[in-house]
Parts: C-alpha cells; sequence; structure tokens
C-alpha cells in the first residue's frame, strides 16, 4: 500500500499558563487540530512579571509541568523574551503560529517565516480576573474579623 507521507505540521503557541484554567485548556486544544504535534513557550516567571505586571502565582516550573501533562501538547519549552519568537519559531521548525485574540494584529511581521493564526479567546474567564476574584473575597473575610 503506498502511504502518503507528509512532514508532520507543526503549531506553536506561547502563553503564561497561570492558574490553569478552561480557557488555557481550549485554546491549546484548538491549536493542536491546526496540525499534528503542538510546542507551547511557556513564559518564564521574569517573562511574565514583565508582561504582566504582576509575579504569576504559580512558578514557572509548575506552570510548565501542567501544560506538559496535556494530551493536546507534544513539548514544553520556556520563552524567555516576546523578542525572541522568530529564534523559537525557527528553532523548533513551526510551521503555524497560533496565538489568542488578545495578540491580535501584533505577530503579522511573522507570515514571512510561518502562517499566523490568531484563536478567539473564550469569553469569561482569566487569570487576572481569578486573581481579583480571590483577593475580593479575603479581603471579604478580613473585613468580617474570620
Ligand atoms: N486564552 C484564551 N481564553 C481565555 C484566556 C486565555 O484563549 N479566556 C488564551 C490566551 O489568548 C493565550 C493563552 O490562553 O493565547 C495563554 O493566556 P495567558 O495570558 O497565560 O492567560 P490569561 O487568562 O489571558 O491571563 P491574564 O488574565 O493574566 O492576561
Amino acid at each position: 500500500v503506498a502511504r502518503c507521507s507528509r512532514e508532520p505540521r507543526r503549531v506553536i503557541t506561547f502563553g503564561t499558563f497561570d492558574l490553569f484554567h478552561l480557557g488555557h485548556l481550549r485554546l491549546l486544544q484548538r491549536a493542536r487540530q491546526l496540525g499534528d504535534r503542538l510546542l507551547v513557550g511557556v513564559s518564564s516567571d521574569e517573562l511574565s512579571t514583565r508582561k504582566k505586571l504582576s509575579n504569576p502565582v504559580f512558578a514557572e516550573f509548575e506552570r510548565m509541568s501542567i501544560v506538559r501533562e496535556l494530551r493536546c501538547v507534544d513539548e514544553v519549552f520556556k520563552e524567555d523574551s516576546l523578542e525572541l519568537k522568530e529564534y523559537y519559531i525557527l528553532h523548533h521548525k513551526a510551521d503555524v503560529l497560533v496565538m489568542g485574540s488578545d495578540w491580535s494584529g501584533r505577530f503579522d511581521h511573522i507570515r514571512s517565516l510561518c502562517e499566523v493564526v490568531y484563536l478567539p479567546r473564550t469569553p469569561g474567564i482569566s487569570t487576572s480576573e481569578i486573581r481579583m476574584k480571590l483577593s475580593t473575597a479575603m479581603e471579604r473575610q478580613q473585613q468580617n474579623g474570620t
């Protein structure tokens, strides 16, 4: 039987993935569906703090360990700088860069290296929102003296 052999299509994406939630999972599952292998750059603690102006709750090794174990993820590496996107894409031989729609248009210049796809975010959930809800709940508890 003649086999149709083609190179596996490699999809790459990046993110902090702190307090891993359903929006993260949906993004990674949809990214994986665009190809055969999914490579995920998890932002280092330093980069996450620079991007989000607050320290992540989970350390980089914890965030990387969680993402690495997902069925839809094939490889995980640490992302040290936003300016290294082109390097990571070439190094990992990525065919498609997937970013959430919060980054729409920001990586169009990479289209000379690979396909660039922006996926819509899952509405109603984000790490910042979870952090805010938790700190409001804690403040209330303190005010009530419990
Ligand atoms: N993402 C998504 N839907 C959400 C939240 C995140 O599709 N509801 C995607 C982002 O677009 C990004 C990836 O998940 O491609 C990682 O996002 P990250 O910035 O780590 O998480 P957020 O929840 O967006 O964090 P924050 O609220 O701190 O910005």
